[in-house]
């Protein structure tokens, strides 16, 4: 029977080593996957720390989930379906990921176990270059001097020939039609067409070109890693022959410097996948790697379906009503 340490020890090797094994790891200021993380606004900042971050080291785990954002409804789905420690890709801030409470009592009357590996697992395999696609023969962890700033030049795969297959390979791997369709039916069956998604709203698009436009090289970016067009123009000098810019996990939308700047450099301008899909690009290797280790462990992925619905059409009449209601006697304008 596995244990909680034996997860640890699970992540560790997958990532070669680079997660705290101990309070004494973390207090020696040796490891580098500790980091800070702070836009300076008083309190809000966090610590990444990789590895264990809540649990007994000698509690028994049966069952592991892989989830990529800790929110009191993956705490909720855990408790209710018997797992025994999450692990997710992005760090948890207490009181924040757990639901506005401590998380030594939310997760203390669960039982459950909480692991986190971010920055330390990024970097461990070349998957989402792979699956827009290239391979890479640049890569940068702090393009332009910026810290965090990733950023990706390839050639694109043989199988690969215009921007229209980029988009169609994309869809591909990521069921895009599937979840078009579950949109759909969702729509139908709750009586309301104005239903957003996010993986079918943020979906794979095509802003500068033709879906007919040849690719051989491109740049591939993540615009909220502090990416700018100066830094677009000077991997275009180095790497003349790059034809296509694409931007993955965030995205900018028409209008956006970036966009003009592929314009004037004569690029096209893909968007790839969304935040909303790294529980396919990280999550489901990681996942995998774990089961790999840890045979003897259930391990299933959390996957996070936001969506969204206008006020006026949300919930059940009764719950509409209780709301309007409460608002109206309580809620003082
Ligand atoms: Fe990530
Ligand atoms: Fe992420």
């Amino acid at each position: 029977m596995a244990k909680v340490k034996d997860v640890l020890q699970a992540l560790d090797d997958l990532t070669g080593g680079r997660c705290l094994k101990s309070s004494h790891d973390w207090a020696s200021g040796k490891n580098p996957w500790v980091v800070m993380k702070s836009s300076g606004i008083p309190g809000k900042g966090i610590v990444e720390m990789p590895g264990l971050i809540w649990g007994d080291a000698e509690q028994e785990v049966k069952k592991i989930a892989v989830c990529m954002t800790v929110t009191e409804s993956v705490i909720e789905l855990a408790a209710a379906t018997g797992v025994d420690a999450i692990v997710s890709h992005h760090p948890i801030a207490d009181a924040a990921n757990s639901g506005g409470v401590l998380i030594k009592y939310y997760l203390g009357i669960y039982n459950l176990a909480h692991f986190e590996l971010h920055e330390a697992f990024h970097g461990t395999h070349p998957g989402i270059p792979w699956l827009h696609g290239h391979r890479p023969f640049f890569s940068s962890v702090s393009y332009g001097g910026v810290p965090g700033n990733v950023v990706n030049v390839g050639n694109v795969l043989p199988e690969i020939d215009t921007i229209g297959d980029l988009i169609d390979r994309l869809n591909i791997l990521m069921n895009a039609k599937l979840d078009e369709h579950m949109l759909e039916i969702e729509r139908k069956e709750r009586g309301c067409d104005k239903i957003e998604e996010t993986s079918v709203a943020a979906c794979a698009k095509i802003l500068v070109g033709d879906r007919s436009n040849k690719v051989r090289t491109v740049i591939h970016m993540h615009p909220h890693c502090g990416f700018t067009p100066e830094h677009l123009e000077q991997l275009k000098r180095d790497y003349p022959e790059a034809d296509t810019v694409i931007a993955s996990i965030s995205r900018v939308y028409p209008g956006h410097p970036l966009v003009a700047k592929a314009e004037e450099l004569g690029m096209n301008f893909i968007c790839g996948n969304s935040h909303a899909l790294e529980i396919f690009e990280n999550g489901v290797p990681l996942a995998q790697a774990l089961k790999n280790h840890l045979p003897e462990c259930e391990v299933v992925i959390f996957r996070e379906r936001q969506t969204s619905i206008p006020l006026e059409e949300v919930g059940s009449p009764e719950i509409r009503d209780y709301g309007t209601k409460i608002a109206a006697k309580y809620l003082h304008r």
